[in-house]
């Protein structure tokens, strides 16, 4: 890559030098759903209440609920009180018997090559014989499935399988190592792990399924391991516990009952990176994340019947589950899955796809908009966008000059860029365009109807204009997340303590005198690689897992593509002096413990950290000497090796 075509990476302060406005085109305004948004937004939030009842109504229950909301026992929110539903009844079921049966629910493609197309009929089956072979294999209602796939159809159907028979599934997304693996399965007490023999990514081959033997090694949870077979060397399989996936399956009917899931019971887990080295297993439910979600996809991106989704995410990350399986099935529309990153062979790789599916909608991350930017206008052949109507980004600040490129070279100024801004804790988007509204580059604009967010300082006070603060909101929506599997505790205090009445987000942001808010990364140590979450305590535990080490402190640093990377200072124990090999080789055992994600771009080899009289590093100090500042009080810091 060339050096000269990297993109700029201002994301701090776009909103001091970035008030135009883009305004719809006429055409996009013409057909949107929703055309006067203000009016829309203003109705949702004079009665949220009245405003989730209704979008409730857009799916189907079983059973009706009793109550939209209880507080009885705050934080602890419930919404559609005794509703009875089942997530899959909306993704699927009732899909079936209507003209949506035929129509294709997902289009795979990976990068070695491999197609696959499924309608909704095909999947309905493929999901009822899975999930009566579930069932075979002993697991019901409130079970915890494991599922280490990559993103494969399998992975859908898998987790779909899981909330049809109320087994609440939990994936790890497969670019964690095994004791990144092991940790989260333990943690959740899985029944039973789904894995494929490998997976595809550009032109590697991973063996994910000899990851999976080594992080189940001790486990006592753990009964049966299906295997997808997904590529064509023979597998190694444990007698009694492993079971391909293709002789489970084959043999069941291909029908099966839906659970009836009461609102309330829990869909999954999915853990996530924190401040601490445990990441947390974030509980979402069937009731409120279906509505969350469903209506802020249709909202946010305009959805019609006929419209082709690309979301390039992952289903082990939380945009993967909302918006690369559940909501596009809900809404009935078409939804691409893509093993691998479609940038490989030719960077043109994605536009061609584009082009060859009819996508409609692209949403994908900043650090992937930026890295086909460096890549060169070249490859963006407008013939090859006509499809596409609007475009999304996600995960991590999107910069001014990113938003303008993806908005001229690849939305051809006729499509609205919806800048998502939420969270796996809030299951669906929290603050996004309505794609009607004029729009900023680098602003992700205001809180989606029926939610309230506020900028705010430590008391809870609201921050006066262009005046950084704690981005919080206000008050409760249906898919926020439930507690913590197993912490109820540490979820009243990481997200209802820090400023009392609201839900703290961990996130600073500004609102410009336009009301128009502009995110600015976390308060917290938790770093935004290329989208993907990580704590710098996850990557110092690995870091100090090597024999060499005596202590580590991760700080993030700007990157012009990824958004953020690691850096790792290291203090070594008596005995070990620092070369280039000993560096290599702590790289790979972060590598072997947490995952090729996690890997820190930097080691700096120093002679002692710079702590707080109890302890406790002060990561900001070295973020300051990162900045050249110079320092005060930095023990050993200074004193390279
Ligand atoms: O810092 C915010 C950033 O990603 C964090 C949430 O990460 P995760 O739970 O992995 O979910 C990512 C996908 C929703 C937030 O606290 N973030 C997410 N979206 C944006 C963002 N930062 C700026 N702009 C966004 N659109």
């Amino acid at each position: 890559m060339d050096a000269s075509n990297l993109p700029k990476l201002e994301i701090k302060n776009a909103y001091l030098h970035n008030q135009k406005a883009y305004k719809p085109t006429a055409s996009f305004v013409k057909k949107a759903n929703v055309k006067q948004w203000n009016a829309f937004r203003e109705k949702a939030n004079k009665d949220p209440l009245a405003y989730w009842e209704k979008a409730a109504k857009d799916l189907f229950w079983y059973m009706p609920w009793q109550k939209v909301f209880d507080d009885s026992e705050k934080p602890f929110y419930k919404w559609f009180v005794d509703g009875k539903t089942n997530i899959v009844a909306n993704c699927l079921d009732r899909h079936i018997g209507t003209e949506v049966e035929n129509k294709t629910a997902i289009i795979w493609e990976s990068d070695s090559g491999l197609k696959r197309k499924l309608t909704y009929k095909q999947l309905f089956y493929e999901v009822n014989k899975l999930a009566n072979g579930l069932k075979q294999l002993r697991i019901g209602k409130g079970d915890r499935v494991a599922i280490y796939l990559q993103n494969i159809p399998e992975a859908a159907i898998a987790m779909l399988a899981c909330a049809k028979i109320g087994a609440i599934h939990s994936v790890t997304y497969a670019g964690f190592a095994a004791s990144a693996l092991r940790k989260r399965i333990d943690d959740e007490g899985a029944k039973i792990l789904i894995t494929s023999d490998v997976g595809y990514r550009r032109d590697k081959e991973l063996d994910m399924k000899h990851i999976v033997d080594e992080a189940l090694q001790g486990n006592r949870t753990v009964q049966n391991v299906i295997v997808v077979q997904h590529g064509k060397k023979p597998v190694n399989m444990k007698k009694n516990r492993d079971v391909f996936y293709e002789a489970l399956v084959q043999p069941q009917p291909k029908y099966c009952d839906t659970e009836m899931m009461d609102a309330e019971d829990p869909l999954f887990i999915l853990f996530n990176s924190g401040t601490v080295e445990r990441p947390k297993a974030t509980v979402h439910v069937h009731g409120g994340y279906a509505v969350g979600v469903n209506q802020s996809f249709k909202l946010a991106f305009d959805i019609k019947d006929t419209d082709v989704f690309w979301s390039t995410a992952d289903p082990g990350w939380i945009t993967g589950h909302s918006y690369t399986i559940y909501a596009p099935l809900m809404a009935g529309i078409t939804t691409i899955m893509y093993e691998g990153v479609p940038d490989f062979p030719r960077p043109d790789k994605i536009w061609r796809l584009i082009n060859k599916y009819g996508v409609t909608i692209l949403y994908t991350a900043p650090t992937f908009i930026r890295a086909l930017m460096a890549q060169g206008d070249k490859w963006v052949k407008p013939e090859l966008l006509k499809s596409l109507r609007l475009l999304g980004s996600v995960g991590e600040p999107i910069n001014p000059e990113a938003w303008k490129w993806y908005y001229t070279k690849v939305g051809r100024k006729k499509c609205p860029i919806i800048d998502t801004w939420w969270q796996t804790e809030t299951g669906s988007f929290m603050i996004a365009p309505q794609p009607t509204m004029p729009l900023k580059p680098g602003s992700a604009t205001m809180a989606m109807p029926g939610i309230e967010a506020a900028v705010v300082d430590k008391k809870g006070r609201k921050m006066p204009v262009n005046k950084s603060g704690f981005l919080v909101i206000k008050k409760p929506w249906p898919s926020m997340m439930r507690t913590i599997w197993g912490e109820p505790q540490r979820f009243k205090e990481l997200y209802f303590e820090p400023i009392p009445g609201y839900y703290f987000t961990g996130d600073l942001a500004v609102r410009d005198k336009d009301g128009y808010l502009w995110m600015q990364g976390r308060t917290d140590d938790v770093l935004k690689i290329a989208g993907h979450r990580i704590g710098t305590a996850e990557i110092e535990a690995a870091v100090t897992a090597h024999k060499s080490v005596a202590e580590a402190a991760v700080i993030g640093k700007p990157h012009k593509i990824k958004g953020e990377s690691a850096k790792a200072f290291v203090v070594l124990k008596d005995g070990f002096s620092p070369d280039e090999k000993l560096e290599k080789d702590i790289k790979k055992t972060i590598r072997k413990q947490l995952g090729p994600i996690a890997v820190t771009d930097e080691i700096e080899f120093v002679k002692g950290l710079p702590k707080t009289r109890s302890g406790k590093v002060m990561r900001r100090l070295l973020k300051d000497h990162e900045a050249g500042k110079p320092l005060k009080n930095t023990t050993g810091l200074t004193e390279r090796h």
